[in-house]
């Protein structure tokens, strides 16, 4: 497979490889050897149809210390607005010798769609509410570097299940490498098939924090909000909001993440989130040796 399109398509091994092949880039990075020569005649475009600011600089930066040619499209700026479609956009883009594409995009399978469509090696940089493959590759890893392993590790998603692609495909990559998931969150934000994933579903915030070793703390996704489906956000702050009190009554010390980016006193206090029990920076430092792996895994197959 020359393409990421989603965790659903990687296995155990798959994962195992790509975090190895980090450990190596993350080792190489913090050797203050910020470049390496490996992608020299790749050329890779970042198209976004989405705003982004941590997975598309993630990407850039991951691509540029590969030595990779870059290219960043933004589709606010471009011939989309004259209503190019995204299959003309992206042959046009190839035509002048692109060897891989990374997208972000509103519609959920557009990766999937653009990959049956056009002869490029497609990375999924997050597709709606479906899949974020690169953001749920970095969270594992910055829980195995945490807690040394994800294997049987427990591990609880909290807040906006439903819109969430960051949930979907971390529910993917936790399961996979043997973690136990559970889901938490208001009923309306959580899907009916979630259980079908292997997946538990507890509605009390306290209890689930209880249970786990890890919370990964969602965003709620207001731009994809609509109204029946929430609460008001101080009633969701009150039942599925962190804080340091909360934590505090635990009595155990748990990990926080979050992918960012932060509705600070929402779902997550500042306290929490600038905490020691917090890696959200950790999540964000890793996300370029994962993107480095990713990358340089894909490009050895196209070569
Ligand atoms: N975590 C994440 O995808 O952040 P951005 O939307 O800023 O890329």
């Amino acid at each position: 497979v020359n393409h990421l399109l989603g965790i659903k398509y990687l296995n155990k091994k798959d994962i195992e490889l790509i975090f190895e092949t980090a450990d190596h880039f993350k080792e190489v990075i913090n050797r203050s050897i910020k470049k390496v020569p490996t992608l020299r005649d790749t050329t890779i475009a970042n198209i976004f149809f989405e705003s982004s600011t941590r997975t598309k600089l993630s990407f850039e930066l991951a691509e540029k210390r590969l030595s990779a040619d870059v290219i960043n499209f933004s589709a606010s700026q471009s011939s989309v607005k004259k209503g190019e479609t995204l299959i003309d956009t992206v042959n046009n883009i190839l035509s002048m010798k692109v060897d891989m594409v990374v997208m972000r995009h509103p519609n959920p399978g557009a990766g999937i769609f653009l990959s049956k469509h056009v002869k490029a090696s497609i990375i999924n940089a997050g597709d709606g509410a479906h899949e974020h493959p690169t953001q749920a590759l970095l969270d594992s890893y910055s829980i195995r570097e945490r807690l040394g392993e994800v294997t049987g590790k427990n591990v609880v998603i909290v807040g906006d299940i439903l819109h969430s692609r960051v949930a979907l495909s971390n529910i993917f990559a936790l399961k996979k490498q043997g973690a136990q998931v559970k889901v938490c969150g208001p009923k309306t934000l959580i899907p009916k098939y979630i259980e079908s994933l292997g997946v538990s579903v507890e509605t009390n915030l306290k209890k689930a924090l209880e249970w786990c070793d890890v919370a990964n703390m969602l965003r709620v996704q207001n731009e994809r909000m609509d109204i029946s489906y929430f609460p008001s956000t101080r009633e969701y702050t009150q039942q599925f909001g962190v804080n340091k009190k909360l934590l505090d009554s635990l009595d155990k010390q748990i990990v926080i993440m979050h992918p960012g980016p932060i509705n600070r006193g929402v779902e997550i206090t500042s306290d929490v989130a600038d905490s020691n029990q917090s890696i959200i920076l950790e999540q964000v430092e890793n996300g370029v040796a994962i993107r480095m792996a990713v990358i340089y895994l894909l490009a050895s197959k196209i070569k």
